[in-house]
C-alpha cells in the first residue's frame, strides 16, 4: 500500500520523505489556501522532493478549462497528476488528460458508481473521501470494499485512493479492504507507529541499558 501525505505544507512533506515513507502527495485548493504559497510555486518545490505521484487540482469547472489548466500542471513536472472533480466535465478532461499520458486523480468521490465512471474514464487515481461520509453517518469504509469489488470484477487499473482520512483506523481499514493508496495528515501517518507498551518497553530497556552499561559503540 502507498502513502501519500494530504498537505502542502512543504517541510512536513520533507520530514516524512526524509522518513522514507512517503510515495507521493495530494493538494487540494483548500490545502493550497492554508499554505499561504502560490500553487505553482508550491507544487514545483513539492515535485522536487517527492518523486511519486503529487496531485495538483483544477480550479475551472469546464471540460475545456480543465483540460488547459490540466496541461499547464502537468508542464511543472513529470510526476505531476492532474486532480479533478467527479463531474460529467471532470470525466471528459480525464478521458482526455489521461489520453495524453498524463495521471489523473478523479476527487470528491462518494458511491460506487461514480468510482466506476471514473475508471471508465481512465483514471489513474479514484478518490473516495472517507471522513467525509463518516461525518454524515455513512460509513465510508463500505464505499472503499464496493469499489475494490467492482474494480477486481472488471480488471480496471485505477488505484482505489482512500482519502478523507481522520484517524489510524482509517488507514488500517483501508489497508484490510485493499486500498491501494492512502493520503493522510503527516500528523496521522507519523501517529501510525505509536503504541504505549512500545514506550513502556523501551523504557524499561533504557534503564536496564544504563543499570548494565551496555555500549555498542
Ligand atoms: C485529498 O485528496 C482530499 O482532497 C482530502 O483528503 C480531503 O480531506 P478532508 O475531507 O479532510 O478535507
Amino acid at each position: 500500500m502507498k502513502f501519500f501525505a494530504d498537505t502542502a505544507d512543504v517541510d512536513a512533506i520533507r520530514e516524512l520523505n526524509d522518513l522514507g515513507l512517503l510515495d507521493g502527495v495530494t493538494t487540494n485548493p483548500s490545502l493550497i489556501k492554508k499554505s499561504g504559497r502560490n500553487i505553482l510555486e508550491v507544487t514545483k518545490e513539492i515535485c522536487d522532493i517527492v518523486d511519486g505521484p503529487v496531485s495538483a487540482e483544477v480550479t475551472a469547472t469546464d471540460a475545456d478549462e480543465m483540460i488547459a489548466e490540466g496541461r499547464k500542471l502537468a508542464k511543472i513536472a513529470d510526476n505531476i497528476a492532474v486532480k479533478v472533480p467527479l463531474t460529467l466535465d471532470g470525466l471528459k478532461a480525464c478521458k482526455v488528460l489521461s489520453g495524453e499520458g498524463t495521471m489523473v486523480n478523479v476527487t470528491l468521490c462518494f458511491s460506487a458508481n461514480q468510482a466506476l465512471l471514473a475508471a471508465k474514464a481512465g483514471a489513474t487515481f479514484i478518490s473516495p473521501f472517507i471522513g467525509r461520509l463518516d461525518d454524515i453517518n455513512v460509513d465510508g469504509m463500505d464505499l472503499i470494499a464496493e469499489i475494490r469489488q467492482i474494480f477486481d470484477n472488471y480488471g480496471f487499473e485505477t488505484q482505489i485512493l482512500a482519502a478523507s482520512i481522520r484517524t489510524v483506523n482509517h488507514v488500517k481499514d483501508s489497508a484490510m479492504i485493499g486500498a491501494d493508496v492512502i493520503t493522510a495528515p503527516p500528523a496521522v501517518i507519523k501517529s501510525l507507529a505509536n503504541h504505549p507498551l512500545t514506550d513502556k518497553g523501551l523504557d524499561a530497556f533504557l534503564a536496564d541499558i544504563k543499570a548494565a552499561g551496555i555500549k555498542i559503540l
